[in-house]
């Protein structure tokens, strides 16, 4: 096969949220360290500081990109329909204008799934282009599943509680009833997203920030709907150097950590899109306090506040932030978490278990995985009160089960470390991507 050493550039398209950015610039740290040079085309929006924190890279903006806070007023599925369509032709005129101005160098297109409108662009400029998928191998293989069905007569099924707890072929323990698709309502509209996703990709690989030892099965299944090759690289963030955060981290919390006990103290993230309803707040704050373990809680601007009296309370026994540093400290002995897939991986990687209220969409499926399947968490259901909250604190820092559930991720995390290196999965399908890269563009 001819070598294509001269096209070592590779564009990215993130989906302009953290929780995408994030991993989408840790693949690009990952591919630079291999050669490549990295442009981000990014939406005027995003606030990723290009020089501070990724010398080398390029940065270009797509004009007028669909501004990210009209969620809000249109909710994610018709935004994200919205976005695809209006985002084609100024992405293509984009590219185009990088290929004059800097020649045919691009060695591929590499764009968050959901932001398919890139495949346009690729096929007319005949780019090879690969899919990079920042959640799970099973929410992918879900989403084929939601894609096949038929929106009215689902949810005539769904009020069938034996179709509900029926299990989705070949996706134990996933049933029909966890199928990702709160907070995308409405059915009908997510499904057309879904299949949308599908037919409009033109992609010859897909990237899954996901580890093999995790989800072999769903793998598999994702490989043959795909018929692509798929490239379980992940988790991203361990080999990543530098940070994307759109927000700044407050390091004050550091020093706070150092005076704790090892393993003591609840680290609570809701991540950078949900924030808790105040009733929520009061109940966990409570529940917290009593349990008597130290907590630190990530309460980012912009968020509903903490009532005065909370406030109070909680800084006495804990410590708040805006937005931590979430990486290693060896005092976090548990993550109270909305179970999103990076905050996931990254408990993992820690060897944390973890406390799971997730909100919607596909983080009640990486709950079901973290409690079910690899049983390192205990997912807290239905409406929250201080008494429960008081006592999966303590079945987890103090209690037995805890105590297995924190071995259990301890494995997780040997896995994950052995994944990285020389031989092991992701540090395999990193290579096997490169190589693709390098040798067989269209
Ligand atoms: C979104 C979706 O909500 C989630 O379901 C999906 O899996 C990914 O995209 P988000 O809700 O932001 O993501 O959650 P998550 O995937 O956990 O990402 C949050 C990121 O913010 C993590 O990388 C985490 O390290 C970072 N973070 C969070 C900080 O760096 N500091 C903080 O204080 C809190």
């Amino acid at each position: 096969m001819e070598k294509r050493a001269e096209k070592k550039r590779i564009v990215l398209v993130p989906l302009p949220l953290q929780g995408h950015i994030t991993p989408m610039m840790q693949l690009g740290q990952a591919l630079n360290s291999k050669g490549f040079s990295i442009t981000v085309f990014l939406g005027e929006f995003n606030r990723v500081s290009s020089s501070k924190h990724f010398p080398g890279f390029q940065f270009i903006t797509i004009p007028e990109i669909l501004p990210v806070a009209e969620v809000e007023a249109i909710g994610p599925v018709e935004f994200l329909i919205k976005l695809n369509k209006t985002s084609e032709a100024n992405f293509k005129d984009c590219v185009s204008q990088m290929l004059i101005q800097q020649g045919n160098d691009i060695a591929c297109i590499i764009y968050d799934d959901l932001m398919y409108f890139c495949g346009a662009a690729a096929n007319e400029f005949k780019i090879p282009s690969i899919i990079f998928c920042t959640t799970s191998a099973t929410h992918k293989v879900c989403n084929y599943v939601l894609s096949k069905l038929n929106a009215e007569k689902f949810l005539i099924d769904m009020e069938d509680p034996d179709l509900q707890n029926k299990v989705v072929e070949n996706l134990h323990p996933v049933s029909f009833k966890d199928l990702p698709i709160g907070g995308f309502e409405p059915l009908e509209r997510f499904l057309v997203l879904c299949r949308e996703i599908i037919t409009k990709r033109s992609a010859c690989g897909a990237i899954i920030n996901t580890v093999s030892c995790l989800e072999s099965s769903s793998l598999t299944l994702l490989q043959q709907e795909f018929g692509i090759p798929v490239y379980p690289l992940g988790p991203l963030h361990i080999t990543a150097k530098e940070t994307s955060s759109l927000l700044e981290e407050d390091r004050s919390c550091i020093e706070w950590l150092n005076k704790q006990k090892p393993r003591s103290v609840i680290y609570i993230s809701m991540g950078s899109i949900f924030d808790i309803e105040t009733k929520e707040v009061l109940e966990m704050a409570n529940g917290l306090c009593d349990s008597n373990q130290p907590f630190l809680w990530v309460i980012r601007p912009g968020s509903k506040p903490l009532p005065e009296e909370v406030s109070k309370m909680v800084s006495e026994k804990g410590f708040i932030v805006k937005w931590a540093p979430q990486n290693a400290h060896p005092a976090v002995g548990g993550f109270w978490s909305h179970c999103g897939w990076n905050s996931t991986l990254e408990s993992i990687a820690e060897g944390v278990p973890m406390i799971c209220r997730p909100f919607n969409g596909e983080q009640k499926l990486n709950a079901l995985y973290i409690e079910s399947v690899w049983r390192i968490g205990i997912l807290l259901q239905g409406e929250v009160e201080r008494g429960g909250v008081e006592r999966a604190v303590k079945r987890l820092i103090m209690d037995e089960e805890g105590a297995s559930m924190r071995e259990r991720a301890l494995v997780l995390k040997e896995k994950f470390n052995y994944s990285v290196r020389s031989g092991g999965s992701s540090y395999n399908a990193l290579n096997e991507l490169v190589n693709y890269l390098e040798t067989e563009g269209k």
